[in-house]
């Protein structure tokens, strides 16, 4: 058995032809850059996920990046991040002369919530960056209400949790509203990535923006493209930030199969779930009430500090793992002398310490489960192992 935490060769092979095609038109079309692929792409992913505006870009850090600077922050403004995340999440803050403020997340969806946020508000207090991370959306309603009352700005990193629907509570800022809105469509501004191993991931680097703010989107557009509306005429600073033709083409293909995709995850997981429920000292993932989980990772938790001996154990039986991540964000050096925290942020080291993701992508098998889950299962003491058919 060869199992992969990814199998980005497999998925490829089941739509080959199609790839293939589409990758070769743009080659033998010569736009390289800015080729129609790219307009068509952010078309289909306003569609996709009801979004007025999708700008793409580079990758998701750059997306970060230039969201924030489109929000016209100065220096030493302050904004608010998890300290459970991935560093690109907190990286475009410093870079920008930003003060990030590292809050404690909730231990079960491993998100931001408004009351972790509040402990981190101050006068200087301008944004908050609210990371969906896994693949379930952060609970948007509260998080809004509390930026409105403190006239936050509001970016959503939705890298990796493109596709995931969060249901809208009956709430003042949205009425009755029993309405589902995609994630990254919900704060001013959503970033997302195209990185490969990402729920809709290209064949190389690649990201996007998205906003329902006619003035966002432009600036947006603006900075992402050398401060310009017209060619050589530069009315901010801004970057080059462009989504390759060719990684466009790729991802026009495959956005027409991202539902199947995570209804592959979500089956996946459903798979782990039953078979890894019950078992002392593991955490299987909580899937809250308010959002849809599209898994871009199935973590669990391990406790007792049994983490990374069930790690090696697994790496032995021919099943890789990965944590994600190993360090809260609060004691990476980089961050040391920029970033001021807002409370204690004793869950983001826990969490640190317990998780482990297993697995997960759209080609895995029923069998590679069960072995996985077999092997889990008897790494725990007094656990017998599931029967095997
Ligand atoms: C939560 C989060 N934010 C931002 C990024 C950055 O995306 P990219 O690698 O495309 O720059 C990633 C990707 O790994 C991510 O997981």
């Amino acid at each position: 058995m060869n199992i992969q935490m990814v199998d980005l060769k497999g998925q490829y092979t089941k739509i080959q032809q199609e790839m293939d095609a589409a990758v070769l038109q743009v080659v033998r079309s010569g736009r390289y850059i800015n080729g129609p692929e790219v307009g068509m792409f952010a078309e289909a992913l306003q569609n996709y996920t009801g979004a007025k505006h999708v700008i793409p870009c580079g990758n998701g850090t750059d997306a970060l990046q230039i969201a924030l600077m489109a929000l016209g922050l100065k220096s030493g403004d302050e904004v608010i991040v998890p300290a459970f995340t991935y560093v690109a999440s907190v990286e475009a803050i410093g870079l920008l002369g930003l003060t990030p403020v590292m809050v404690d997340v909730d231990p079960d969806s491993f998100n931001l919530t408004a009351k972790n946020i509040e402990n981190g508000i101050s006068a200087k207090t301008k944004a908050i960056v609210a990371v969906h991370l896994f693949g379930q959306s952060c609970d948007m309603a509260p998080i809004m209400a509390l930026a409105k009352r403190h006239h936050l700005y509001v970016v959503e990193d939705n890298a990796q949790s493109l596709g995931a629907c969060y249901a809208i509570p009956p709430t003042p800022l949205y009425g009755e509203s029993k309405e589902q809105k995609q994630t990254g469509t919900i704060g001013h501004i959503g970033c997302t990535s195209f990185f490969p191993t990402k729920n809709l991931g290209g064949y190389g680097d690649g990201g996007a923006m998205m906003t329902n703010d006619d003035d966002l989107a432009q600036k947006l557009k603006m900075i992402a493209n050398h401060g310009q509306r017209q060619k050589y005429h530069h009315e901010v600073l801004g970057c080059n930030s462009r989504l390759d033709t060719l990684q466009a083409a790729v991802l026009n293909v495959k956005l027409k199969y991202l539902k199947d995709y995570t209804v592959a995850r979500q089956k996946a997981a459903k798979i782990y779930t039953q078979g890894l429920t019950g078992l002392n000292r593991l955490d299987t993932p909580k899937e809250v009430s308010f959002s849809t989980h599209v898994y871009h990772q199935y973590t669990i938790k391990v406790q007792d500090g049994k983490r990374d001996a069930l790690k090696q154990y697994l790496a032995e039986q021919g099943i890789p793992t990965m944590i994600y991540y190993p360090l809260p964000l609060q004691e990476q050096p980089c961050f040391k002398y920029i970033a001021r925290s807002g409370a204690s942020l004793t869950v983001a080291k826990a969490l640190s310490q317990s998780v482990l993701s297993l697995p997960m992508h759209t080609e895995l098998t029923a069998d590679e489960q069960e072995y996985i889950v077999n092997k889990i299962r008897t790494y725990f003491e007094g656990m017998s192992p599931l029967a095997t058919q």
